[in-house]
């Protein structure tokens, strides 16, 4: 762990994985994000003498080492209460969890039972969007976000980037080969002015290349 890094004295909040959206004591709505990029993203940022608090969605990886926190959430809202109660002092954010877009309207706290009235139909809302409302706080941190595209993968982050008033979004091609449950995996980096391409590397070279172009436009928005 070296205190001299590109990230040194800088908090940073990063939550990872997915989340599960229960519908019954036995069924749940998922994805399958593996957590494994968030993670390595961690790893990375630690190594770069950032003091990480790491909110984890339900994966199976253990802690990387030198992370001052970890704390373990299964489903968005229980991770968007725990990335705002991280969030005071932090200096960057890093939305890599594979958020759940919708939950169920109504969980039943007893086992859905099949019966003569046939399938059930499945009402959905929508979950807290936990980058968005870190990007509207006040102060604000640098905010990274994530995209995973399966078409026209440029034009669908920049609109992200500016919807979501974000300061680096990195995207990411979804296929059944690449980006999601995989282990390696390429980026687009995009931002206000500019993108870089950071070609397909295992996650954690990926990951430390993102963490030393993060750390490089954190600087410079200081700077400005
Ligand atoms: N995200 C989040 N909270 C949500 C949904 C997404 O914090 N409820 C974050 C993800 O962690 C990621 C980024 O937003 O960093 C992009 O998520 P994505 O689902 O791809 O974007 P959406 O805005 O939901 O757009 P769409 O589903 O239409 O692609």
């Amino acid at each position: 762990m070296s205190r001299e890094g590109a990230l040194a004295g800088v908090k940073a909040v990063i939550d990872a994985g997915p989340t599960y959206e229960d519908i019954d004591p036995v069924r749940f709505l998922g994805n399958r994000s593996s957590g494994k990029m968030g993670f390595a993203v961690a790893e990375a940022a630690v190594q770069a003498g950032a003091e990480v608090i790491l909110i984890a969605g339900p994966v199976a990886l253990p802690t990387p080492p030198g992370v001052a926190r970890r704390v373990d959430v299964r489903s968005a809202r229980q991770m968007r209460d725990a990335v705002m109660r991280a969030m005071d002092g932090a200096d960057i954010f890093i939305a890599a969890a594979a958020v759940a877009d919708w939950r169920v309207a109504d969980y039943s706290a007893r086992k859905i039972k099949k019966g003569p009235a046939g399938a059930p139909v499945l009402e959905l809302v929508e979950n807290p969007d936990i980058l968005a409302e870190v990007a509207a706080r006040d102060p604000r941190p640098f905010v990274v976000g994530f995209a995973a595209e399966t078409d026209h993968v440029t034009e669908h982050a920049r609109e992200k980037l500016v919807r979501k008033k974000l300061d680096l979004l990195a995207a990411n091609r979804v296929d059944e080969n690449i980006g999601i449950g995989t282990d390696d995996n390429a980026l687009e980096l995009i931002w206000t002015d500019g993108s870089e391409t950071l070609p397909r590397a295992g996650k954690s070279e990926l990951a430390k290349a993102l963490v030393a172009r993060i750390a490089a436009h954190y600087h410079a928005r200081r700077r400005a």
